[in-house]
């Protein structure tokens, strides 16, 4: 529309004004995604923030993202669109409760999802997302013990892919926790020629029946990459608009959900609006993630070992 167009403009006027570099998930609205510098996922944007000489990073995402964002540029200042975003599979882990779980196993290898606060990653060995979760966890020596959170989901899948045990922290993502084979099923048999891909967050019953199972970026490429015409993706539904853009002449459907459970997109994730970003490069301060510093750098090496780990 014509007011997004205009929104559009200033945003990138403000952008060169203020040195700014714009980080978004595949998850936000269109509009974020077409204006931003990077879209990608979890693993991908903490790169792209540990890389950047911009001075002030704009990151349109969940607070976990902005948040490791800034741990990883102490001194330069990270926004918001809405500092109100948070991931409440991260916020479901509490450090205490976590702390706790820990000394229960004090020998055991600590791996944090990086939907998770500071202060997990500050207790934790290594951060993983869902993109490299695979490859750290081959890393850790067969013998030692490993502690795995929040997310149960991707717990299991990397229990069951790697035949790896694993002590697991029971949280998970409403959006991904959702979904259920039996909805998704009748539907398939509507699309028979269809392929069915689904991020590590949803249950085992579902990446079961998956014939690809990958981060959102991964997810993506499969799409570009794979013959097959016609995609059935359960992820939050966000990712489409790439996933069409990359390859038109495919057809993607987003997985269904139960009429009782219809949450199908990351609340959250939609705060992000190109009202509020222009709002956050116009008067940084009171969109600003701030870490305190001895946190910031305790949570900082793990955030490093995985980005050493997963090169
Ligand atoms: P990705 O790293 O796959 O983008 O996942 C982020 C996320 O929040 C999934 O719900
Ligand atoms: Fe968090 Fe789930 Fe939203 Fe991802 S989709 S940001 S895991 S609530």
């Amino acid at each position: 529309s014509e007011k997004e167009q205009a929104l559009m403009t200033r945003i990138r006027r403000l952008r060169e004004e203020k040195n700014a570099v714009i980080l978004a998930h595949y998850y936000t609205v269109p509009g974020i995604q077409d204006v931003a510098d990077v879209v990608g996922d979890s693993l991908a944007l903490a790169r792209a923030a540990a890389e950047t000489d911009a001075e002030v990073i704009v990151f349109a995402g969940v607070y976990f993202m902005a948040e490791t964002a800034s741990i990883l540029n102490p001194g330069k200042r990270v926004v918001m669109p809405d500092i109100s975003a948070g991931c409440p599979l991260a916020d479901s882990c509490p450090a205490e409760a976590f702390m706790a779980f820990r000394r229960e196993h004090p020998e055991a290898f600590v791996v944090s999802y990086i939907n998770s606060s500071a202060d997990i990653k500050a207790e934790s060995d290594v951060i993983c997302t869902s993109s490299n979760a695979l490859a750290l966890v081959r890393q850790i020596p067969a013998d030692r013990e490993i502690i795995f959170g929040p997310d149960r989901n991707l717990g299991g899948y990397v229990r069951q892919q790697l035949q790896r045990d694993m002590l697991l922290w029971e949280g998970a993502c409403y959006v991904h926790d959702a979904y259920r084979w039996q909805v998704i099923e009748p539907f398939m048999s509507t699309v028979p020629e269809a392929a069915f891909i689904a991020h590590p967050e949803c249950r085992t019953e579902v990446l079961d029946h998956a014939d690809f199972v990958g981060s959102t970026g991964a997810l993506l490429s499969y799409t570009e990459k794979s013959d097959r015409e016609v995609f059935v993706v359960a992820t939050e539904p966000g990712i489409l608009y790439e996933m069409k853009k990359r390859s038109p002449e495919k057809v993607f459907y987003p997985a269904p959900k139960d009429a009782a459970a219809p949450q199908s997109t990351c609340v959250q994730m939609k705060q992000n609006t190109l009202e509020n970003l222009c709002a956050a490069l116009e008067d940084g301060e009171r969109h600003e993630v701030n870490v305190a510093p001895e946190l910031a750098a305790k949570a900082l090496r793990p955030i490093e070992l995985m980005l050493e780990m997963s090169r």
